[in-house]
């Protein structure tokens, strides 16, 4: 562990470039049922630049330390702790003292066991986007084998994630994504239709196409799930998109604005609308997540799964990733190294997704 390891911090709400300073970590001994994990790797998320830029649904004081998602060491051990130090976890702390730092202290319902043999590039981006995926699937989606699932930002972290592990749930994934390079990587993530939205006219009063060319996609019918990860204007042509007795699962507003439904209209088209917020669970069901975190890795030691990092940038680079992300220029993921990591970068996908 370095001497004096360090964080960024947002210090002034904007966009991270102007918002991030770096600083010292918060550096505690762990109390009672807590473990310090040294970081090794970040998972960059969208909600990382709505944090930065108080557009989060959490706005922690400032100053605070932005991140959800990071992969590291487990180097001391609290008191009633069933932990070991040396161990590999995933972390995923709680603002304000979130990820993007050398150091976090947590305490050990925060961390997830992960196998030696799993890059911390891996580990990293395997709780927020997956866990999301998975629940807007399964556990709000209700998807059987063989049905339809639209997913907008298809590209994105949560949307890859969704595409992938349709794919194992033997559904039919229909991506959204905007680009000729997003859509391509949607394919290569497994889509089974993708359909770019840079070529789909808007709608005009009733018509849309983007309507159209889905229920030609769903034999005319709709999709059976679609999850909605994008909102906005986006969000509201989608309802139009869900089947009969299809669900709408609200997963995201990247787009920027939070969209709404006429209760009519769900009446009428006999479909339903729920709602995911991951962050919940931690508190009302925090055995579901540990055991979809035990599938998930299950799935990537088979190799059933391989996160799509697109790129690996440094610690100190952190403001220029997120700046990346914002500016919609990642496919997949991002994930930032830091020193402590010393292991050679092991993440296969960077290189396809490049
Ligand atoms: N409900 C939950 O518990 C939960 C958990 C995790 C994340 N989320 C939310 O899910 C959303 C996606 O997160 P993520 O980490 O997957 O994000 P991401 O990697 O940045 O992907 C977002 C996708 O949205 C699309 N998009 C459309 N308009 C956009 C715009 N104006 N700016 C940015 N992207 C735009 C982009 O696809 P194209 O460029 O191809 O259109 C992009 O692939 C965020 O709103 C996040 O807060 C919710």
């Amino acid at each position: 562990m370095w001497e004096n390891p360090r964080a960024w911090w947002v210090t002034n709400l904007g966009e991270p470039e102007a918002a991030l300073r770096l600083g010292s970590a918060v550096d505690a001994p762990p109390g009672a049922r807590q473990a310090r994990v040294e970081v090794c790797a970040i998972g960059l998320n969208h909600a990382d630049l709505l944090v930065c830029s108080g557009r989060y649904q959490e706005r922690p004081p400032l100053p605070f330390v932005p991140g959800f998602e990071a992969s590291g060491r487990i180097v001391e051990v609290g008191s009633g702790a069933d932990l070991e130090p040396g161990q590999r976890v995933v972390v995923v702390p709680e603002l304000p003292a979130g990820a993007l730092a050398e150091t976090l202290t947590v305490d050990s319902s925060q961390l997830y066991p992960v196998p030696d043999e799993m890059p911390f590039e891996v580990a990293a981006v395997l709780h927020v986007a997956y866990q999301t995926a998975h629940f807007a699937l399964h556990h709000r989606g209700g998807v059987r084998p063989g049905e339809s699932v639209l997913i907008s930002g298809a590209a994105g972290g949560v949307g890859a994630a969704a595409l992938q592990l349709g794919r194992l749930a033997g559904v039919r994934c229909i991506a959204l994504a905007t680009g000729a390079t997003r859509a391509a990587a949607c394919r290569q993530l497994g889509a089974d239709e993708v359909v770019d939205l840079a070529e789909i006219g808007a709608p005009h009063d009733a018509d849309d196409p983007l309507v159209e060319r889905i229920r030609e996609l769903t034999g005319g019918r709709g999709a059976d799930v679609v999850i909605d990860i994008v909102g906005g204007s986006l969000g509201e042509r989608l309802r139009r998109c869900v089947g009969f007795e299809g669900r709408m699962v609200v997963v995201g507003f990247s787009g920027g604005r939070i969209g709404s439904f006429p209760a009519n209209h769900v009446l009428l088209r006999n479909y339903s609308v729920v709602g995911l917020y991951l962050s919940r669970y931690r508190r009302e069901n925090p055995d579901l997540l540990a055991s979809v975190h035990s599938e998930l890795v299950a799935q990537w030691s088979r190799g059933a799964l391989e996160p799509p990092v697109q790129r690996v940038m440094r610690f100190e680079e952190a403001p220029a990733s997120l700046a990346l992300l914002a500016r919609r220029e990642v496919v997949g993921r991002v994930v930032l190294r830091t020193r402590s990591n010393r292991e050679p970068s092991r993440c296969p996908s960077t290189e396809r997704w490049t």
